[in-house]
């Protein structure tokens, strides 16, 4: 197997692609303090493709995700969103790149002292001085496309975590976004009803072109959705490629992994869930000759205290 058949990062070739890039990320890197969370990270993703940015948890999804909606700030490197730099934009048209883009959280992110169609409501209202009558439209419209309806007039706490993400989706919709993220859209769900939250991020994408990043760890989401997926480590893309690359690399029998290199050997076991192979064993390593650094180190302050 070569690097050719699993590229290990192929943002590159998409440049030479005569559309350009809706999210551009070149050399993102962000710090919180001593820590690297990116680090130097580049990725296209095109105009209506559905891509899944997966990790370890910790690795930095969250972090990435609120550099490309502008929440955070990089330390250096850029996010270009529709072409434009988002830390070279004046306030007002950062407004209006984020009324191009709708947001899923973990959570739903409702209010709990509005009902579902308020809440559904909330962008519209903030942003751009409808008729409320129209704005009640627009809400049933939504509503009905996230299968919500006829729950519109319930608060949050009377709903499942399932019809929560459904109502959180409907008012990531509701200024009809060209580009939608999603963090963690399935986690916490029961199976079906994750199989139901993927079917509609397909039909969002097929039916309406929205493009979107979808930050999960869950590997059947994964590979329902994607149509190209990027695997972070360390702060750093492991690879990126097309869904299909990714499964076949999961699917490969231990026979046929001697001549993956160790960047492959991470990413298959990560997508096939093992306990054993090279992310563990890294893992303890680490932590081994951290626990060792942190035991020089108070030698070290013992040691020149006591001088
Ligand atoms: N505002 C912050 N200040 C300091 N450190 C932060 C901040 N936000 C994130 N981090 C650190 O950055 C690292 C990555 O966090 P992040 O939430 O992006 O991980 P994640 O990949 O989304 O993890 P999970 O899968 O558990 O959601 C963590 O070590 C976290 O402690
Ligand atoms: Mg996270």
């Amino acid at each position: 197997m070569t690097d050719a058949t699993f590229p290990e990062n192929e943002f590159d070739s998409h440049t030479t692609r005569s559309s350009a890039p809706l999210i551009r990320v070149r050399d993102l890197t962000k710090t919180f303090g001593e820590q690297t969370v990116l680090d130097r990270l580049s990725l296209d993703v095109m105009q209506g493709e559905t891509m899944v940015v997966m990790g370890g948890s910790g690795c930095g999804k969250s972090t990435f995700l609120r550099l490309l909606i502008g929440s955070l700030s990089p330390t250096s490197g850029s996010v270009e969103l529709f072409g434009h730099d988002l830390s070279q934009q004046s306030e007002a048209s950062l407004s209006q790149i984020k009324q191009q883009f709708g947001i899923l959280f973990q959570s739903g992110a409702l209010f709990n002292s509005m009902t579902v169609a308020e809440n559904v409501a909330l962008p519209m209202l903030e942003h751009s001085g409808v008729d409320p009558s129209v704005v009640a439209i627009q809400v049933k419209i939504k509503l009905e496309q996230v299968g919500l309806r006829e729950h519109a007039s319930k608060l949050p706490s009377q709903i499942s975590g399932g019809m929560k993400k459904r109502a959180g989706l409907a008012r990531a919709l509701m200024l009809d976004p060209k580009i939608l993220f999603y963090d963690e859209p399935s986690a916490g769900l029961d199976p079906v009803t994750s199989a139901e939250i993927d079917q509609l991020i397909l039909r969002l994408s097929r039916e309406l072109g929205v493009t979107s990043v979808v930050v999960t760890h869950e590997m059947n989401s994964a590979f329902t959705i994607a149509d190209r997926m990027c695997m972070l480590d360390k702060g750093c893309a492991l690879m990126i490629g097309a869904s299909e690359d990714f499964d076949r690399l999961r699917t490969l029998t231990s026979a046929e992994t001697s001549t993956l290199t160790e960047s492959q050997l991470i990413v298959r076991q990560f997508l096939r869930g093992e306990a054993d192979g090279p992310l563990t064993a890294r893992r303890s390593a680490d932590d081994y000759l951290d626990d060792l650094q942190v035991r020089e180190a108070s030698r070290i302050v013992v040691g020149s205290g006591g001088a």
